[in-house]
């Protein structure tokens, strides 16, 4: 299926080429930012209903070609859900596709036979109903394939969109919040592509081993779009949906911006920056001026990259342009940045029941030629018939996750929203929030603090993992059990 619109959409802009020019992956065009359809359900009382549809379609990425892409209800990515804290939804997903599947949704506490990981495919042609109670604060959560051995290949192909939740508190707050229009959605991946249009995977030893980095930034599914903005304060709700790039973003002109929310939700108090870090599946929401009427441009900077090793080893990394926002027409916003955001619940030390030591590795030599086990989380790499850790329901744990190898990773936990309470560069901006990601990097020792919810499944495990995730297919995963 084409998406005809944005075909024709892409021939048009075409036309328009003189006028600006942006340079993406060595071309020269410019497209207009897409914002993902907004999929609320169907809502009865506190039951909402969506229906979801895994399909496979033609995309016109590049100028003149177009490429076989992946998608939930259309051709390319994900529609983006809401719902509301107290809402019930039931999802229910069926598969279009010629290949087994899962949708997993990321950053949300709920029940394990929900969680759509490894242990609930959705076979060819098959549905799957995931159905739970949202009883988390407001908050950028995002949803992706979680097929086993097959994420990153799936992922990279289109399986992934956002799933926001709402709260009555965040309503009062005076934020932007007008999907689209001055609350916008900004999913930020890497891609490449073949010469025929088609996405290219893994294509050698560096995309297997540090994880698949692609030389055009894509925000939305759109190469380096142009944002038209139409009020004077944006937030940006912005998910690294990369299978393995760490952005540093800033902008061209260096304005400050505000940083109000992480992985799991408002920060207590909004924190004004320069730049920012994004490892792949975090998230943050940001508050921006654009009062100024310019033109400023989201870049990420390869400079600001503590070289590892390894990228010193297998350097290719560059800055890249990821979009620009046109705010020569805006109009005064109504909305506010606030100072006070939330209050988040204090977890005294003294309530922690267990505490338990997550050790990543790479194993290198002559392994890796053969592909044999090179990830691994405390000396072992995934298997789905074993459970690695068997946690309280509603306990409190510190997990200390080291990195013993030469790179950094993106840990994630699922079901839980954590607080980092220690790192060895400290823990500033986003990273003081709630998180379901942290990147620990190479020799590092990272303390999180973990509330467990109530839900317990003797027998269906979650997942924690790396989140690059060519690492996390090839083994650097493990499951726990809440019971
Ligand atoms: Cu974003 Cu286990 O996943
Ligand atoms: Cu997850
Ligand atoms: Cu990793």
């Amino acid at each position: 299926m084409i998406s005809r619109r944005r075909f024709i959409q892409a021939g048009l802009t075409l036309m328009a080429l003189p006028k600006q020019i942006v340079l993406a992956g060595g071309r020269l065009f410019k497209k207009r930012f897409q914002v993902p359809v907004l999929e609320t359900g169907k809502r009865i009382g506190k039951d909402v209903y969506f229906d979801l549809n895994i399909q496979s379609g033609q995309s016109a990425i590049l100028p003149n070609q177009l490429t076989p892409t992946l998608g939930i209800n259309q051709s390319f990515l994900g529609v983006t859900l809401r719902a509301s804290k107290g809402d019930r939804v039931h999802i229910k997903v069926k598969n279009s596709l010629d290949e087994t599947t899962t949708l997993h949704w990321h950053g949300m506490k709920l029940p394990a036979k929900a969680d759509g990981g490894p242990h609930q495919p959705i076979q060819p042609s098959g549905t799957w109903l995931s159905e739970f109670d949202i009883i988390q604060d407001a908050a950028t959560l995002w949803y992706h394939s979680h097929q086993i051995h097959q994420t990153g290949r799936q992922v990279y192909q289109g399986l992934a969109g956002l799933f926001i939740v709402d709260d009555e508190s965040v309503r009062n707050l005076n934020l932007p919040m007008e999907y689209g229009v001055d609350d916008i959605p900004v999913i930020i991946q890497d891609k490449d592509f073949k010469k025929n249009g088609a996405f290219a995977y893994i294509r050698s030893m560096p995309d297997r081993m540090m994880g698949k980095k692609g030389q055009t930034v894509l925000v939305n599914g759109v190469i380096n779009p142009v944002l038209k903005a139409k009020k004077s304060l944006l937030r940006l709700r912005l998910l690294n949906g990369s299978n393995a790039r760490t952005y540093h973003l800033s902008f061209d002109d260096h304005r400050a911006f505000y940083i109000i929310g992480s992985d799991g939700g408002l920060l207590e108090h909004s924190v004004k920056v320069n730049s920012l870090k994004l490892a792949p599946a975090e998230r943050v929401e940001i508050l921006l001026s654009v009062a100024d009427g310019k033109m400023p441009t989201l870049k990420h900077n390869s400079s600001q990259v503590q070289p590892s090793m390894m990228s010193r080893m297998m350097n290719r990394d560059k800055d890249l342009i990821i979009f620009q926002i046109d705010a020569l027409s805006v109009q005064k916003s109504s909305r506010s940045i606030p100072d006070r955001l939330t209050t988040h619940q204090l977890i005294p030390m003294s309530v922690v029941s267990n505490e338990r030591l997550m050790t990543l590795q790479m194993h290198m030599g002559p392994m890796m030629m053969f592909g044999g086990d090179i990830f691994s989380i405390n000396g072992k790499t995934m298997d789905m018939n074993r459970i690695d850790e068997v946690v309280k329901a509603g306990s409190v744990e510190i997990w200390t996750i080291e990195n013993h190898s030469m790179m950094a990773h993106p840990f994630h936990i699922h079901n839980v929203q954590f607080k980092i309470i220690s790192r060895s560069g400290g823990v500033q901006g986003h990273e003081l929030g709630y998180k379901d990601v942290v990147l620990v990097h190479s020799d590092e020792q990272v303390k999180v603090l973990i509330k467990f919810p109530e839900f317990s499944d003797a027998k269906i495990p979650y997942m924690y993992h790396c989140h690059i995730l060519e690492h996390e297919d090839r083994g650097m995963m493990g499951q726990f059990v809440v019971v």
